[in-house]
């Protein structure tokens, strides 16, 4: 997604600054031209030359330099996007106060292409009422910003301030570049991952799904602008801070919230693998081994179906098939019997791996994508959108 795309990676004075020498990596690795500007205070956190043995491209410090061009317009000029990881409070409050004393804050003032904030900081540094009306101010004049994490803080505090994960960042950085926020305005349900439903405070029922399909639509759909909300079972990654989530472990408990959200949503996207059965009864107590043991189920409600027969005017509803075989012909059953707009075939074997290949069925299309998730993920909500428009 970034091959050939100038970024230009403004480093600044926090702890996290040796952090930022992994998203240099992953940037270079996809193809990305990544040309850094360090702030003299980064310096004193990580060296230059580590940044540029691992972009091999120029590592820029200084203002005044005789042998360049007028590095803050030619740096300025060259980006298609300008990164500032990490943050620090200090060059948040520079450009919010029109500040240009280094390259760095200059380069910020010359730039026409979007700039992308990662706060990093203490918490009570973050949460300071000036860098708050700084942020807020900065987002209104069109800035981006990242939200830091909540978590252990260098400093020893724990609370919001945390430099994000890299691979979310990346994930950001390559969703902007290709489709700014073109969803802005849309509320989208999203659901991941396998019900867990209880047999005893031991032992429960579940499935193979990894939720990182539903995890991957979720996180592009939020990038691009969508207001999303997911409601997710067990999942084996780690849901971004910065998605609006709801946790149901059983289908049940499941089937409540999205009924709740759905009437909200103009568009759903089923991707849970929602349990079809569930024990008849639960144990309070540990059932003990027998020779003979048991077990009724009774079937759970059938989501999706409930959700197809209760559209509204212009809802969308997407629903997921995971099959063993037969898949495109068993998924256009689904998505008849369902009362879908669009069903996403993709084969068993795909579960818990981050690469798919899936086949968007509607009634009169059929399209197949295959690749990383996150851009399968993508190309399922430009198919979706079109219909939408
Ligand atoms: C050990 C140490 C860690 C620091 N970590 C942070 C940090 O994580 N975030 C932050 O905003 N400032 C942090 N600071 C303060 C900045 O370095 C300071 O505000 C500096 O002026 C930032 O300069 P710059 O924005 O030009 O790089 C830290 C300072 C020290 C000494």
């Amino acid at each position: 997604m970034l091959r050939g795309k100038k970024i230009l990676l403004g480093i600044t004075g926090g702890i996290a600054a040796y952090k930022a020498v992994d998203l240099a990596s992953r940037l270079t690795k996809s193809g990305a031209i990544v040309k850094t500007i360090m702030t003299n205070n980064a310096c004193e956190f990580v060296k230059p030359i580590t940044f540029k043995s691992i972009t091999h491209q120029p590592v820029i410090t200084k203002m005044f330099n005789e042998e360049a061009d007028i590095e803050h317009i030619s740096l300025a000029d060259w980006a298609d996007l300008l990164v500032i990881a990490p943050a620090t409070a200090n060059i948040i409050g520079k450009v919010a106060s029109g500040i240009a004393d280094d390259l760095l804050s200059t380069t910020i003032m010359a730039i026409t292409s979007p700039v992308f904030f990662i706060p990093a900081m203490n918490i009570n540094m973050f949460n300071n009422s000036i860098v708050q009306k700084n942020i807020t101010k900065l987002t209104d004049l069109g800035y981006l910003f990242m939200e830091p994490e909540i978590g252990m803080l260098a400093c020893g505090y724990e609370g919001k301030g945390r430099y994000p994960d890299n691979k979310e960042i990346f994930y950001y950085i390559s969703a902007y570049i290709s489709y700014k926020q073109d969803l802005v305005g849309k509320n989208i349900l999203v659901t991941a991952g396998a019900n867990q439903e209880k047999i005893d405070p031991m032992r429960f029922i579940t499935n193979y799904s990894s939720g990182k399909m539903g995890l991957a639509i979720a996180r592009a759909a939020h990038i691009r602008g969508a207001n999303v909300k997911l409601v997710y079972a067990g999942v084996s990654d780690k849901v971004p801070e910065y998605l609006d989530s709801i946790e149901a472990y059983s289908a049940e408990e499941m089937h409540q919230v999205v009924s709740k959200e759905y009437e909200a949503a103009d568009i759903t996207i089923m991707t849970a693998a929602v349990a079809d059965y569930t024990p008849k009864t639960y144990s309070k107590q540990k059932i003990k081994k027998t020779d003979n043991f048991k077990l009724e189920l009774n079937r759970t409600n059938d989501i999706l179906k409930e959700l197809g027969d209760n559209r509204t005017n212009g809802q969308i509803l997407v629903g997921f098939a995971a099959e063993s075989n037969d898949i495109v012909e068993n998924a256009i059953v689904k998505l008849n019997e369902k009362n879908l707009d669009f069903i996403c075939a993709n084969d068993l074997k795909v579960s818990g791996k981050d690469e798919t290949c899936i086949t968007v069925i509607s009634k009169d299309s059929q399209k197949k994508y295959d690749g990383e998730k996150f851009e399968v993920a993508h190309k399922i909500l430009d198919t979706i959108i079109k219909k939408a428009e």
